[in-house]
């Protein structure tokens, strides 16, 4: 895994957003995995600035993320097809057509995940994932213990992780108990990740991921056996991994 180290949120969003515009100027054909949640938001403006300023396209793009709640309909405002919308897919100019999210009010859930799983193959995989990471490991929505060869799935999700995400929400009730996630396996089959870490409540879960044999009870482990892994770290969340930062 490589390791590049940002000083902050705003550095690590920049490194980010640069590493990606880069891969889409030089394959603007390429499948773009996208992940939700508070880490990437700041690259995702940056991307729309550089998209505003320079007119990097990504007409030619496919996007599929990561996961999507289950119960929530695309126009819920805290779906992550909304989500995706209002912090990207409206202001560049992606077509509607090629980005694709799992439906979390498919009425059959089971097959919902395997077409999702098959779109992701018959379009040739996914080039480059971006990814999060839980204070629990969780990468995906995939919790402790999902077994690495998983596909895209239906989770129930933990209590800790509903407490994570209960920010978005107005009550900890109206936190969806389940989600679609791409699987471990899914995520794996990438041809390139980027993880995206940042703040001091990460820092456990990225001195594990460093520290750690590749187990299922820390699920982001996993990527100690993936070829092409680069890690954006921020200088906080790096804290327990270098003593003198
Ligand atoms: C989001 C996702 C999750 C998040 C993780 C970190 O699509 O799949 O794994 O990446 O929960 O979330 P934040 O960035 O909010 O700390």
């Amino acid at each position: 895994m490589n390791l590049i180290i940002a000083e902050n949120y705003e550095d690590m969003s920049h490194k980010a957003a640069n590493y990606l515009i880069e891969k889409v100027k030089k394959h603007p054909k390429m499948n773009l995995g996208l992940a939700t949640g508070g880490t990437p938001e700041r690259t995702y403006e940056l991307i729309i600035e550089d998209h505003q300023k320079n007119g990097t396209s990504y007409e030619g793009i496919q996007s599929f993320n990561l996961d999507e709640y289950i119960g929530l309909a695309q126009d819920h405002p805290n779906s992550y097809y909304y989500y995706m919308c209002h912090q990207l897919f409206n202001d560049i100019d992606i077509k509607k057509e090629n980005v694709h999210l799992p439906s979390g009010v498919a009425k059959n859930l089971e097959e919902e995940c395997q077409n999702y799983e098959a779109l992701i193959t018959n379009a040739g995989g996914v080039d480059l994932q971006i990814l999060g990471i839980g204070s629990n490991g969780h990468i995906g929505f995939n919790e402790p213990g999902t077994p690495f060869q998983t596909k895209t799935h239906i989770v129930k999700l933990t209590n800790s992780t509903r407490e994570a995400n209960s920010r978005y929400f107005v009550t900890m009730a109206d936190v969806p108990t389940q989600a679609i996630t791409m699987g471990i396996g899914t995520i794996m089959k990438s041809k390139e990740i980027l993880l995206l870490v940042s703040g001091d409540n990460k820092a456990e879960a990225l001195q594990k991921l460093m520290r750690e044999d590749v187990n299922e009870q820390f699920p982001a482990s996993v990527l100690k056996n993936h070829p092409c892994v680069t890690i954006i770290a921020d200088k906080k969340a790096l804290t327990k991994v270098m003593v003198h930062s």
